[in-house]
């Protein structure tokens, strides 16, 4: 059977597709960084190309996405795309990130580009700030300090459930009536960190609160988790995006590909209250 290659198959979004995907009986082929026998899994280093060819034989249609920590995502995208085109990929769906399209000659927008020249059938999906980044980026200060501290102002981010994306995901690669379109992905509705953290303080009964700090602040706590320095500037810039105000339109993307209504952060927040107590 024809092959689904999952680049990030291991990973918040990309585990989920795979779920789904096998669940509904397709064939799937997870791209990791680790050395792996495991059926149905391949080695893949994204950063020197070494596993890249194998991993595309017999493989159909793919989903692209470049793993947090990496700035520049161009180097990431753009052999994976080249390969998709040698291969002759019937479908590509490249995840990249809200407002990317008016970043002209970013690293993710150029590796849009790449893949809108490259003749292979695809989709384009961008999401929102992701609702599990409370728990995978921001929970450590939630659980020990009852505290988001981040240099977001009262911006708003319409936060997106990251299921939504793979579920969102999963569905374009098997359905090609959708083909050449490029959608934004958000939640339901925007909402400050000062609403988030009353919503997370509200599921747990933890005072949880939102401190709104400088970005010198907030850098060396992201270099003393280990975020490389080129990563750390390059989130600094995205967050302060939030505070400038660009994050918070809402679509209705999500509804219109799956047919029902994106989840909201009250419902992820109750059903993730255990990781931060
Ligand atoms: N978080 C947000 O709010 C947000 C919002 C918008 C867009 N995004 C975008 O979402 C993407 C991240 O998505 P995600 O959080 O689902 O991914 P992720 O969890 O950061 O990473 C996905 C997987 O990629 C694999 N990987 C890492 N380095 C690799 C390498 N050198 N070679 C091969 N595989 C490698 C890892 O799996 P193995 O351990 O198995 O190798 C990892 O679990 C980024 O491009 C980010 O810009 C994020």
């Amino acid at each position: 059977m024809a092959q689904i290659l999952i680049v990030g198959g291991s990973g918040t979004v990309g585990s989920e597709i795979v779920k789904t995907l096998k669940a509904e009986g397709h064939s799937v082929r997870v791209a990791t960084s680790k050395p792996t026998t495991e059926a149905g899994k391949m080695h893949v280093n994204l950063l020197t190309g070494d596993g890249l060819d194998a991993a595309f034989e017999g493989v159909e249609r793919a989903f692209f996405l470049s793993p947090g920590g990496y700035a520049d995502q161009y180097a990431i995208l753009a052999p994976l795309i080249a390969k998709a085109k040698e291969a002759k990929l019937k479908k590509v769906v490249l995840m990249t990130a809200l407002g990317v399209e008016g970043a002209e000659g970013s690293p993710m927008r150029r590796a849009e580009l790449d893949l809108i020249a490259s003749g292979i059938p695809y989709n384009i999906i961008r999401p929102s700030w992701f609702s599990q980044n409370f728990v995978n980026f921001w929970g450590y200060g939630i659980k020990t300090a009852n505290t988001i501290a981040l240099p977001v102002g009262d911006g708003k981010a319409a936060f997106i459930d990251s299921r939504d994306i793979s579920a969102v995901a999963a569905k374009l690669l098997t359905d090609d009536s959708r083909n050449g379109q490029e959608y934004t992905l958000t939640g339901p509705q925007a909402l400050t960190h000062t609403e988030v953290a009353k919503i997370i303080a509200d599921a747990t009964g933890k005072p949880v609160t939102f401190k709104d700090i400088s970005p010198d602040e907030l850098r060396p706590v992201l270099v003393g988790a280990g975020i490389p320095a080129d990563y750390v500037e390059l989130l600094l810039v995205l967050l302060s995006y939030i505070k400038a105000g660009y994050t918070g339109a809402v679509t209705n993307s999500v509804e219109e590909i799956l047919g029902r209504k994106p989840r909201d952060f009250r419902s992820y927040a109750k059903e993730a209250a255990d990781s931060w107590k």
